[in-house]
């Protein structure tokens, strides 16, 4: 299998990463927003639909610790990589930070509306705990095939309205603003794999990177499920109703799994890279959508040290 782009595709951008057709011109920053500075004024946030809800509560309880674990990956690979990339690298741990920061205070604004993440708390530690318990390779295979979904995800988010269809404005900003700095970012963990694997085979790449993304799917929708359907049933919402319900949501309309499957998929195919679809404008759309909320905050704000402590307290559990 060929795991690496076209050379009439790579001509045109940069080459310090052999196979990365990341744009030369793309600018990694962190916008250090901040959100959630008051409660979650309506429980059913996304336009009063319990389900849509669920699918943005259920993937933001498990930000704080799968983002910590990303940057704790990309750190250990950062150094001996090109200096772009380390730029990159550098770029790509703080924007993670500051959307653990703002998932950590969302999750709490969800705890004070009396739903509890315990359990899923508990399952995405003990996903991020098994990958830590492999070898260091695996960690960064393991990031690189979430940062894809996550990705993929993004970009469902910032071009779907339907998805955040009379969402609460500060919500939706924090959807919009973390999605547009996932697109921004989307190379960065795979530029990283290709070059920490430059010395491997084409097909072995490709079986490591295949039989690992296809673990992690299956996890993630069944993970992901199981978080949904607990916070539906903390709404009273259980059973064929609430299975239908998620059901209907995830695959019908508005379908955020079944659209997504197309962009997901892409990964196994040869001379696959998340810039072989160039959709920067997804950025430029997200941030014209909460442009007011840039507009509200002056340079200056704290930086990324207070949340670089808080990440920090974020515990693992050990794997035996
Ligand atoms: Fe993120
Ligand atoms: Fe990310």
């Amino acid at each position: 299998m060929d795991d690496v782009p076209s050379k009439s595709h790579q001509e045109n951008t940069r080459d310090s990463v052999a196979g990365s057709v990341t744009p030369a011109d793309l600018s990694i920053k962190s916008r250090n927003l901040h959100f959630g500075g008051s409660p979650i004024e309506n429980r059913w946030w996304v336009g009063g639909d319990p389900y849509a809800t669920a699918f943005f509560n259920a993937l933001s309880a498990t930000f704080p610790v799968a983002e910590s674990f990303f940057i704790t990956t990309i750190k250990q690979f950062r150094e001996g990589a090109p200096e772009k990339l380390r730029h990159e690298i550098r770029a790509f741990i703080q924007q993670e930070m500051v959307h653990g920061r703002e998932h950590l205070i969302f999750n709490r604004h969800l705890e004070r509306s009396n739903y509890d993440l315990t359990l899923l708390d508990e399952s995405v530690k003990g996903v991020m705990a098994r990958i830590q318990a492999m070898d260091p390779i695996y960690h960064l295979v393991g990031t690189m095939c979430m940062e894809h979904l996550t990705a993929t995800i993004a970009a469902e988010i910032i071009s779907n309205p339907d998805l955040l269809k009379d969402a609460d404005e500060e919500q939706k900003n924090l959807w919009l603003w973390h999605g547009s700095e996932e697109i921004e970012h989307k190379g960065v963990a795979y530029d990283t794999w290709l070059h920490v694997t430059r010395d491997w085979s084409r097909l072995k790449r490709w079986t490591v990177k295949s039989a690992f993304m296809a673990r992690i799917s299956i996890g993630f929708t069944k993970n992901r499920s199981k978080g949904i359907l607990e916070l539906l049933r903390q709404d009273g919402i259980t059973g064929p109703r609430a299975w239908f319900g998620l059901a209907r949501y995830a695959l019908s309309s508005p379908a955020p799994f079944r659209r997504t499957l197309g962009p997901w998929f892409q990964f196994f195919l040869p001379g696959f890279h998340p810039w072989n679809i160039d959709d920067r404008e997804l950025i430029q759309l997200a941030e014209s959508e909460y442009e007011a909320a840039i507009m509200d905050q002056s340079e200056g704000e704290p930086t990324v040290t207070e949340l670089a402590e808080k990440l920090k307290k974020i515990k693992l559990p050990k794997v035996a």
